[in-house]
């Protein structure tokens, strides 16, 4: 990505871990209205995180854990940083806090602000469980447009 100091000041940054699509979906929604660059967090450069006013951090929920590259992009953050999180799960969909707590922790310690937070299911595609058709068919058309809707709301915030 080739955005300036000056573009990256106006362009908020969305970063996800996403091993089965999921959350790569919920992502590509809360970008549009946000017009948010969009990386994928293997693919993430630290110089990437500089001067935005706003990081999403997005991951699907693998073994009751965020994806451990996603908590661990908390201590790249940059100070003062102003983030939202985002995950999906195949179930446990009321257990949002649970998963991110790690992350949230660490995030703390470091002193940015989380303002905002949205989880939702995915369907669970581990081969392990996969013919139980847990959450199956998700994120559906409703999701995703709870998902657009959330990021609307974080655009008329900031
Ligand atoms: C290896 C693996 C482990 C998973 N572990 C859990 C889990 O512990 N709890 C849960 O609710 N869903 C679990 N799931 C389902 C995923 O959280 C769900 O499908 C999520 O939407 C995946 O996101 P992704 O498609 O962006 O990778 C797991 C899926 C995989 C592939």
């Amino acid at each position: 990505m080739g955005a300036s100091p000056k573009q990256r000041r106006r362009t908020p940054l969305i970063v996800f871990c996403s091993r089965t699509d999921n959350t790569r979906r919920v992502a590509e929604a809360m970008a549009a209205p946000l017009n948010a660059d969009l990386v994928a967090v293997d693919q993430l450069k630290d110089h990437q995180l500089r001067g935005r006013p706003l990081i999403g951090m997005g991951s699907g929920v693998y073994w009751l854990r965020l994806a451990p590259q996603i908590v661990s992009l908390a201590a790249r953050m940059p100070a003062r940083a102003r983030t939202f999180i985002f995950s999906t799960s195949g179930w446990g969909h009321s257990w949002g806090n649970f998963y991110r707590s790690d992350l949230e922790k660490k995030l703390q310690q470091r002193g940015v602000e989380i303002v905002d937070r949205w989880h939702g299911p995915g369907q669970d595609r581990n081969p392990l469980f996969k013919w139980m058709g847990i959450s199956k068919g998700r994120p559906n058309d409703d999701d995703i447009r709870s998902a657009r809707e959330f990021a609307q709301g974080l655009k008329r915030r900031f």
